[in-house]
């Protein structure tokens, strides 16, 4: 591959498993097992799987602080071993579990590490820094000079995020990096992570245990299980089409899924007037969300029609508005 290639557009894979095994050297058995994936530009992917299915580790070869025993990644195109690791690091932010915050510097210094590493002068990092810390909803004046120890966890983890959006990363991967929060502060640290996210637009590989953090963040879901994938696909399919019963014991409890069967379909449909229709599916008014998906879903339909008793039809259910209500954090539709 020529990296100077500069005729291409950017590809829009922005990274690529292919076959990638690993075994650790004290190692039984695999921790990633000849896996292949493909990571569009853009996407929010979540790997949903259960402890030692190798998740870290598959994060990990990605900007090669573990490299594979075989097979090939590659990050905008480009083979990964043919990229010093350090400058990979700095293209690729990584947000780890407990936040990896360096005790002993401010909250402005650690956001400013990779800036520095890079050479950018004061009055650039400075501005950086500050926009930074609006952005993951930390006013800098209040928190600019605090040591990690002086903030509760959830605004460790801000600042954990915001050091990794420092340089404005193409590619983000974030390891459980909610993990140990409160669920209140973990609902607000999603909603903030989609809002950065439809905004900036990178590709973040997420990882998480909880099937609801995946389908509320998710455009596409991972499942793995003794360093292989299981299943792959849109939140809402998995949830309404696991592939074997490993997948629907894990999204089986999933609140998105009791959610949509205790809806009914009119609740969230678009109001129609007569006459303006085209011929589509139609199901009765009363159908509850989770069935009305599985006809959509079955179909490949976007939207389907709802008939009131008298069979007129009364309104349309798009599948966007189920994609919202699957979504809804439990604290909202509480409140
Ligand atoms: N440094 C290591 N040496 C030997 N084995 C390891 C090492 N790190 C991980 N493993 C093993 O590799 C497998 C995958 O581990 P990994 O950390 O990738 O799992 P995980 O999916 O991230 O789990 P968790 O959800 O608990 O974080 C596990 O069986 C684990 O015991
Ligand atoms: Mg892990």
């Amino acid at each position: 591959m020529n990296k100077l290639d500069g005729q291409h557009n950017p590809p829009v894979n922005a990274i690529e498993y292919d076959r990638v095994s690993k075994t650790y050297p004290n190692g039984s058995r695999s921790a990633v097992s000849d896996l292949s994936l493909t990571v569009e530009r853009g996407k929010f992917v979540v790997l949903l799987g259960p402890s030692g299915c190798g998740k870290t580790t598959l994060l990990k070869m990605t900007n090669r602080l573990i490299e594979p025993n075989s097979g090939t990644i590659r990050v905008d195109g480009i083979d990964i071993m043919s990229v010093p690791a350090p400058e990979l690091r700095r293209r690729i932010g990584y947000v780890i579990q407990q936040t990896g915050l360096f005790p002993h510097m401010r909250v402005e210094d650690n956001i400013a590490v990779v800036p520095k590493l890079l050479g950018w002068d004061k009055r650039r990092t400075s501005a950086r820094i500050d926009e930074l810390l609006h952005l993951v909803g930390l006013p800098p004046d209040a928190y600019r000079r605090r040591y990690p120890a002086q903030l509760s966890g959830g605004e460790q983890q801000r600042v954990g995020l915001a050091r990794a959006l420092a340089v404005n990363p193409d590619t983000m991967l974030m390891d459980e990096p909610f993990g140990a929060l409160d669920a209140i502060t973990r609902s607000k640290l999603q909603l903030e992570l989609r809002r950065i996210h439809q905004e900036l637009g990178q590709t973040i590989v997420f990882v998480t245990h909880d099937i609801d953090e995946a389908v509320r963040l998710a455009d596409d879901i991972v499942i793995m299980r003794g360093g292989r994938i299981v299943q792959a696909g849109d939140p809402l399919e998995i949830v309404t089409d696991p592939v074997d019963e490993f997948v629907s014991d894990l999204v089986g409890a999933s609140d998105a899924l009791r959610r949509l069967s205790l809806i009914e379909a009119r609740t969230i449909a678009t109001p129609v007037h007569a006459g303006e229709l085209p011929p589509l599916e139609m199901r009765p008014e009363t159908i509850d969300v989770r069935a009305a998906l599985g006809v959509m879903l079955g179909r490949g339909l976007e939207r389907i029609a709802l008939t009131g008793e008298d069979g007129d039809v009364t309104g349309i259910l798009e599948l966007d508005a189920v994609r919202t209500v699957a979504r809804t954090h439990p604290i909202e539709a509480t409140v």
